[in-house]
């Protein structure tokens, strides 16, 4: 793992948005693998910015994102097909025809995770897959277990994820119970692995993800594992590990 240390929020954003542009640029068919989440939203709109400029092509560009809430629609405000179009995907030239999102829509879990995993790997694993991390050490909806998941799946949240992700809903009740995730198998695939956090509520969690034990129980300290993985976090989110970083 390489750890990058970063002053805040603004400048993990701008330098995620760097890697990412960087290997849109030396790979204009590349594959992203892509998160939903406040995180990412600051690197997204920087992107979108140096698209507009004409500095970061996304016309040859495909992506994955890792995940979306079961039993939602494509066009509900809290879905995750509705975050990407509103936070990347309108503001950038990319062919929506090329982007993907699990169906959240479609109530057999089954076909829709075996259709999910059919394609990621058809389209040979991402390149460069970005991640943000849970409080509890998710990545996706990979949640705390005893195993190590592989494929895309459908998991129950658990109550740490509902508390967390009720700050984007009207209230607690709203927030979906289930949801379809890549699996830690696929994330493990990509060629890349670019993983940020930001604020204190992440301190314990990049913790356990750079120095903990490789075990399920934070799904995230798998990716030590990996050979290409970038950890890019803020001072106040790395406030737990070691200075030198
Ligand atoms: C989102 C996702 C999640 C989030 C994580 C952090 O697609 O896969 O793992 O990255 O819950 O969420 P934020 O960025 O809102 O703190």
């Amino acid at each position: 793992m390489k750890i990058i240390r970063t002053k805040d929020y603004k400048d993990m954003s701008r330098k995620a948005a760097n890697i990412i542009s960087a290997q849109v640029i030396l790979k204009p068919d590349s594959v992203l693998g892509l998160a939903t989440g406040s995180t990412p939203i600051g690197t997204y709109s920087q992107l979108a910015e140096w698209n507009q400029k004409g500095d970061c092509d996304f016309s040859h560009v495909s992506t994955y994102n890792l995940d979306e809430y079961r039993g939602l629609t494509h066009s509900d405000p809290q879905s995750y097909h509705y975050f990407m179009r509103v936070n990347f995907f309108d503001k950038i030239n990319i062919d929506l025809a090329n982007t993907h999102v699990p169906d959240g829509a479609n109530p057999d879990a089954q076909a829709a995770c075996s259709h999910y995993d059919q394609i990621v790997r058809e389209a040979g694993y991402p390149d460069l897959q970005l991640l943000g991390i849970g409080r509890n050490g998710h990545i996706g909806f990979n949640e705390p277990d005893d195993h190590f998941s592989k494929g895309t799946h459908c998991v129950d949240l658990t109550e740490s994820t509902i508390e967390a992700n009720s700050r984007l809903f009207e209230k607690k009740e709203d927030v979906p119970r289930q949801a379809y995730t890549m699996g830690v198998q696929t994330i493990m695939y990509a060629r890349m692995v670019l993983i940020l956090a930001s604020g204190p509520e992440k301190a314990q969690a990049v913790y356990d993800m750079c120095y903990g034990p490789i075990a399920p129980s934070c799904p995230a300290s798998i990716l030590q594992l990996h050979q290409n993985c970038i950890v890019m976090a803020d001072e106040a989110a790395l406030s737990k590990c070691p200075a030198a970083e």
